[in-house]
């Protein structure tokens, strides 16, 4: 392996800064954590150090968003997974923080909270630039090693991700390490026809990866649902009424790319023909010829379904990530329940990303039949497509450093 593990460091006494990303779904009106799998995730690791001082960091959402929250709640569900010996400090990287951290002892852990308090910590640069920012040069004196383990979060450069690796010994957690090493697998013998099912909000983050997959030919067919079929609808030239358009508002200048790609990938590039509104309070299926409509297009219809389904059957490999649908409303869960279900009870080996569809097989008690849920959505499909892993680069950057010293 071209990274360090936690097989290859003494964590002993040691004040570790473990890179969790515990960035979960919350319910938004109440604050509370609506599945805590990724946090869940995390007490391997965390066991792994027990005979060292650890300090946790990891972001909630973005600033701005709704679930942009502090890192209270997520403690709490920590302790009630690894125990007292949680804690949790309302600061980042002020003196209070700092006079925690140094505090610590071992078999302790302190989370901090959440990272994105800090304006540093949204940028994206390379890591040579944000080992100088404040953040790192302040919060690196105080520690003897990186641990990260926050694979959901390693398709990003950003400085808790990166900054750390620059100057100490960094290594892989046990999460991290599952995943690749899944991921992997999945990668070395991918049974054909290989699909994915791509839906959720994040339209920026994937149209790389569809230009990057159709690119290589490693996708046979791709089904769109979630806000990202809509804004491919859009640009294979439908008209979806005001509501819906104004959702699109800001991913425009994505247009051209969708366009390329919709050119290119006719036939391999699937949309949904049918689409779920809500009216009357009730759920109803609306063919996309229906549109422009005044109504706010909440999931994949079941016409679509059916024809999705189909595809899903006669597949080698489905890879899913992101929810076709509004699935925190009930009517609208309709489609990614049935994806789910399609994928399990289908042949092909199944990987299911992202926290929302992740969490959803889990209720559905559909986690022995899918073959890998991982706890990432787009570092799964960043990694899968082939584009490189900043985090795993800072890994093997810090491995190639330290080796021996450590
Ligand atoms: C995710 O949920 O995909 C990760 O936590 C990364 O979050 P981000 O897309 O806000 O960087």
């Amino acid at each position: 392996m071209e990274y360090l593990t936690l097989n290859d460091v003494d964590t002993e006494d040691k004040t570790v800064f473990l890179r969790l990303d515990i960035n979960v779904p919350i319910n938004p009106e109440t604050g509370q954590i609506l599945n805590d799998a990724r946090i869940r995730a995390a007490v391997p690791t965390l066991k792994n150090l027990k005979n060292a001082r650890v300090v946790v960091g990891s972001h909630q959402s973005r600033p701005g968003k709704d679930d942009f929250i502090s890192l209270q709640a997520h403690a709490l569900a920590l302790r009630k997974y690894f125990g007292w010996r949680v804690k949790f400090i309302d600061d980042v990287i002020g003196p209070k923080a700092r006079e925690e951290i140094r505090k610590v002892e071992k078999g302790e852990v302190l989370v901090l909270d959440n990272l994105r308090l800090c304006s540093e910590e949204n940028i994206e640069a390379p890591p040579e630039k944000l080992v100088k920012t404040i953040f790192i040069r302040r919060l690196a004196p105080l520690f003897d090693l990186f641990v990260n383990d926050a694979f959901a979060a390693a398709h990003r450069s950003q400085a808790s991700i990166v900054g750390f690796a620059e100057l100490m010994p960094a290594v892989a957690g046990k999460t991290m390490e599952r995943e690749l090493k899944a991921l992997e697998a999945t990668l070395e013998k991918p049974k054909r026809p290989c699909v994915y099912v791509l839906g959720g909000i994040k339209v920026a983050d994937r149209i790389p990866v569809l230009e990057n997959v159709l690119g290589s030919g490693e996708a046979d067919k791709i089904l769109l649902g979630g806000l990202l079929a809509e804004f491919f609808l859009y640009a294979a030239g439908h008209r979806l009424g005001q509501k819906n358009e104004e959702k699109l508002k800001g991913f425009l200048p994505l247009l051209d790319r969708a366009k390329k790609l919709l050119e290119a990938y006719k036939d391999r590039l699937i949309l949904p023909s049918d689409l779920a509104v809500l009216e009357n309070g009730e759920r109803v299926e609306k063919r996309v010829k229906e549109f422009p409509l005044n109504s706010v297009a909440q999931d994949i219809g079941v016409d679509t379904l059916v024809s999705y389904r189909g595809i899903i059957k006669k597949a080698g490999t489905v890879i899913a990530d992101g929810p076709v649908g509004v699935f925190e409303k009930e009517p609208f869960s309709l489609g990614t329940r049935e994806i789910l279900e399609a994928m399990a009870e289908s042949n092909a080996f199944t990987v299911v990303g992202g926290g929302h569809v992740g969490g959803a097989a889990e209720l559905m008690g559909l986690k022995e039949k899918i073959g890998h849920i991982s706890t990432g959505g787009g570092a799964m499909l960043a990694y899968l497509s082939g584009q490189k892993l900043p985090a795993l680069e800072a890994l093997k950057k810090a491995a190639r450093r330290f080796k021996g010293k450590t």
